[in-house]
């Protein structure tokens, strides 16, 4: 039996994070510089059942058998196992790698679980279609944290601009012109559970408040889709600094990412803002092209550990 290989890439949150996960839109691109592969190979010589895991990036090398059952790779072969309605996998090695930053709200976790489900599903003879292999990664990202809204794994495993409403359909979303977008990463971990974990507590005793802000965030993300859609970097620029004004309102940023929100905009970003769970990880700065290597060398000198440049097309290549 060959071989199988499948990568997935990581993602950025645009617009909307944190309120996604209480039923308003976000919008969520993905970033093909970084991503994740998973290769499965056959061990004809190893007996039916044992399935060894090769994660050299997080140090793991171990027996499916031995990870616990919350392990999250664990999670996403058994997932693809019982979804083909496979009792016993033939012998074989998963190897996983991935050059995306972890903890960093750019996606890791749905990533590798896209490309472990793609590579195991082919290996076994049954390629699952992408609305399966998003269900399956869906359910591995509730190990992370217990109430995801589900933007993660649909991004990444479409591999497209989403407008994501949890519950709902996806739907794709179109880019009337290319954004440049500069990902700058604060180089502080933060899990994203924490962060949920907190804006959940803080919204249980402040519903009011947290409903407030949640609100005027949704209203943000329609706005913002229709910039995108018709082209408008300039509004757009303004709507992510209105969208960092409300993250850091209900607690999530912190003093690294504002020092990094802060540093693109002096360098000349028409907007920025952090992306993902908070409090660490990545924040994000439009720009335009021209501007890009000027604005990364400035999260650079604030002290950015990694900057990336992409650009946000319709269909990303
Ligand atoms: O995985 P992260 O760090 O990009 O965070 C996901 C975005 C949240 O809205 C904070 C959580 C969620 O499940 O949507």
């Amino acid at each position: 039996m060959p071989s199988f290989s499948a990568s997935a890439p990581a993602k950025i949150i645009l617009f909307g994070e944190h309120a996604v996960v209480y039923g308003h839109p976000a919008i969520a691109v993905p970033v093909m510089q970084v991503q994740a592969k998973a290769i499965v190979r056959a061990e004809p010589r190893g007996a039916a059942g044992k399935v060894r895991i090769q994660a050299p990036d997080i140090g793991l090398e171990a027996d499916l058998s031995d990870l616990p059952a919350a392990n999250p790779l664990a999670t996403a072969i058994r997932g693809v196992a019982e979804a083909l309605g496979v009792s016993r996998l033939p012998a074989l090695t998963l190897r996983v790698t991935s050059t995306i930053p972890v903890a960093a709200g750019m996606g890791s976790g749905a990533a590798v679980s896209v490309a472990i489900i793609r590579a195991l599903s082919a290996f076994l003879g049954h390629p699952l279609p992408a609305e399966r292999v998003s269900a399956l990664a869906y359910e591995v990202e509730k190990l992370h944290h217990g109430t995801p809204s589900g933007i993660d794994n649909t991004v990444i495993t479409y591999a497209m601009p989403v407008y994501f409403v949890r519950g709902k359909a996806i739907e794709t979303l179109h880019v009337g012109a290319p954004l440049t977008i500069v990902i700058g990463d604060s180089g502080v971990a933060s899990p994203t559970a924490i962060a949920v974990g907190d804006v959940r507590r803080a919204w249980q005793s402040d519903s009011r408040h947290y409903e407030q802000l949640f609100d005027r965030i949704g209203e943000i993300v329609q706005a913002a889709r229709q910039a995108i859609e018709k082209g408008q970097p300039d509004i757009l620029g303004g709507l992510m600094n209105d969208n960092h004004a409300l993250l850091r309102a209900m607690g999530v940023s912190s003093p690294e990412l504002d020092r990094l929100v802060e540093a693109a905009r002096a360098a000349g970003a028409l907007g920025a803002k952090l992306s993902g769970a908070g409090r660490g990880g990545n924040m994000i700065a439009l720009t335009t092209p021209e501007n890009a290597p000027g604005i990364a060398l400035a999260l650079q000198a604030a002290e950015a550990i990694q900057t990336i440049i992409t650009e946000i097309k319709t269909r990303i290549t």
